[in-house]
């Protein structure tokens, strides 16, 4: 059995949640849950009883030695928390990847890992693919793009009639202008080592979150459509980015026997 830590009770944190105390990740005895709004963490609480644990700080999380922290809150809980996570040689997994963009953020966290023998971890959030871009980036890549279109609200607007390109750049400033909508753009350069590029569409014509990836390389082009459907608690976020860091911490905690993909 085995304790994790959390940072963040929104839509995210709650889906895992949810997912441990119904057995869809397996032997997960306890929850050290901290929010920056306390009520968000005793609404889980309330709802999964001794499951969930309610701490006021990240050191408190550390005391409980969980076997992984994840981070499922903002780009700045990754700056305020990664170190001290790392640092107690804790592995850290990280949903607001669009973080990891920044060289000297990305370089320290590593570091640090790397000298208290943790792992981060990037789930493949509501994308699909990392896999063989990863594989791809053995033999040379020279194109990662992204487009993403989103229902306006999901990007903050209003009513509108046609589709509006709100964003045509690098990945890098994506993340800061739309931190809570790209964090698949970090993730897919991560992935691919180089800063893709992206766009970011509100199309009033869709219901859904969808990422189109071209990624081309020496050994492959790779074309991929994900069309998601939005988690009902938060628009912004695809329900497939919770599944992802589910799926993610039950192989970690599976540990051995048969592991399909990586
Ligand atoms: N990797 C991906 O593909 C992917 C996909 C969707 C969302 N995300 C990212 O994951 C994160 C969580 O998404 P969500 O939909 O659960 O968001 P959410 O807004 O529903 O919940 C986030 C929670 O974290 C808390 N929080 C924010 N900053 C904090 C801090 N510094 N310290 C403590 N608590 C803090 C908030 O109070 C909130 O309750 C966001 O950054 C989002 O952009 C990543």
């Amino acid at each position: 059995m085995a304790r994790i830590g959390l940072i963040g009770c929104g839509s995210i944190g709650s889906t895992i949640t949810e997912a441990a105390a119904k057995g869809v990740i397996p032997g997960v005895e306890e929850i050290i849950a901290y929010d920056a709004i306390p009520g968000k963490c005793r609404e889980l609480q309330e709802k999964y009883g001794e499951l969930v644990k309610c701490v006021e700080n990240i050191e408190e999380i550390i005391k409980a030695r969980p076997r992984l922290v994840v981070e499922a809150a903002s780009q700045e809980a990754v700056r305020q928390y990664g170190q001290t996570v790392l640092g107690a040689g804790i592995d850290f997994m990280v949903m607001s990847v669009g973080a990891l963009l920044d060289d000297s953020l990305r370089n320290s966290l590593v570091e640090t890992a790397v000298k208290n023998n943790a792992k981060i971890y990037v789930p493949t959030g509501a994308i699909a693919g990392l896999d063989a871009i990863r594989a791809a980036r053995i033999a040379g890549i020279r194109k990662a793009e992204l487009i993403t279109r989103k229902p306006p609200k999901a990007l903050g607007l209003g009513d509108i009639k046609e589709p509006k390109t709100l964003y045509e750049g690098k990945a890098k400033k994506a993340v800061k202008e739309y931190p809570k909508n790209v964090n698949v753009s970090a993730a897919l350069s991560l992935a691919a080592g180089i800063e893709a590029k992206v766009k970011v569409v509100a199309d009033p014509h869709t219901e859904r979150n969808t990422h189109e990836i071209i990624v081309e390389s020496e050994a492959t082009r790779i074309h991929i459509v994900v069309e998601n459907k939005p988690s009902p608690t938060n628009p912004r976020t695809s329900y497939l980015a919770s599944l992802s860091a589910i799926e993610l911490l039950r192989r970690i905690l599976q540990d051995k026997g048969l592991i399909i993909g990586s």
